[in-house]
């Protein structure tokens, strides 16, 4: 079976204090029977920036098998770009960046130029990107290899796709791209989660709120099972 991606976006979530506690909350969980709930997932934990270094120590203190992942990457390579954080820096701390997400086109304007460099960034200092798509007609760029598919409209909304026309939805990209892997975020729970891991052409989730409850993010994983 393959392993399935379960991709927690913290957004601009959380302060030093909780993530202390989130960690703590899973490891207790993983001291009891996490290897058997995380043997046939990819983990990945996507922290603001500020906090990778924090994430990154917390997951080697408890050994827990979670990959950090940055939101976003800077389209420059290192030098005079107050505020922009590169892939060269992000890649000592994480193994995995979102590029595209639909927060950062909206209130950022990224256009496909500036994906296009992030991706090109990344992919020079060894980051895994996951891309994220709207839909099936959006742009992606022939290196991607992990496609995340997130409606617009099912973002923190609480309504999302139905795992049938998701699993459609991913089927479609994995023609049109050379992606091997796509997943599905917009508003995923802990419910939920079944029915899209069910579908055979869904490769994981990528859940924002409720990763950000460990008690909920503990949840999905043993649902995930
Ligand atoms: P949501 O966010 O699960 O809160 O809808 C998903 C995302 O934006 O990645």
């Amino acid at each position: 079976m393959n392993k399935k991606f379960l991709v927690g976006n913290w957004k601009s979530n959380k302060e030093v204090d909780d993530i202390y506690e989130w960690f703590k909350f899973i490891a207790e969980k993983f001291s009891h029977s996490g290897a058997i709930y995380a043997e046939n997932k990819v983990l990945v934990i996507c922290p603001s920036f500020v906090h990778l270094p924090l994430v990154k120590d917390l997951i080697s203190k408890y050994k827990l098998p979670i990959n950090v992942g940055a939101q976003d990457v800077s389209s420059f390579e290192q030098g005079a770009y107050t505020g922009a954080v590169t892939a060269g820096q992000i890649v000592q701390y994480a193994k995995y960046v979102l590029i595209g997400h639909s927060e950062r086109r909206k209130y950022f304007h990224e256009d496909e130029e500036t994906l296009k460099e992030k991706v090109k960034q990344a992919k020079t200092h060894a980051l895994s990107v996951i891309y994220c798509v709207p839909d099936e007609s959006a742009l992606i760029p022939s290196e991607i290899e992990i496609v995340a598919y997130e409606p617009v409209w099912a973002i923190g909304t609480g309504r999302t796709d139905t795992p049938e026309n998701a699993n459609r939805t991913a089927q479609t990209i994995k023609t049109k791209s050379n992606a091997k892997y796509v997943i599905y975020g917009g508003s995923v729970n802990t419910t939920n989660i079944k029915h899209f891991l069910d579908q055979d052409a869904i490769d994981g989730v990528l859940p924002g709120g409720t990763s950000l409850d460990p008690i909920k993010f503990w949840e999905m994983m043993v649902n995930a099972s």
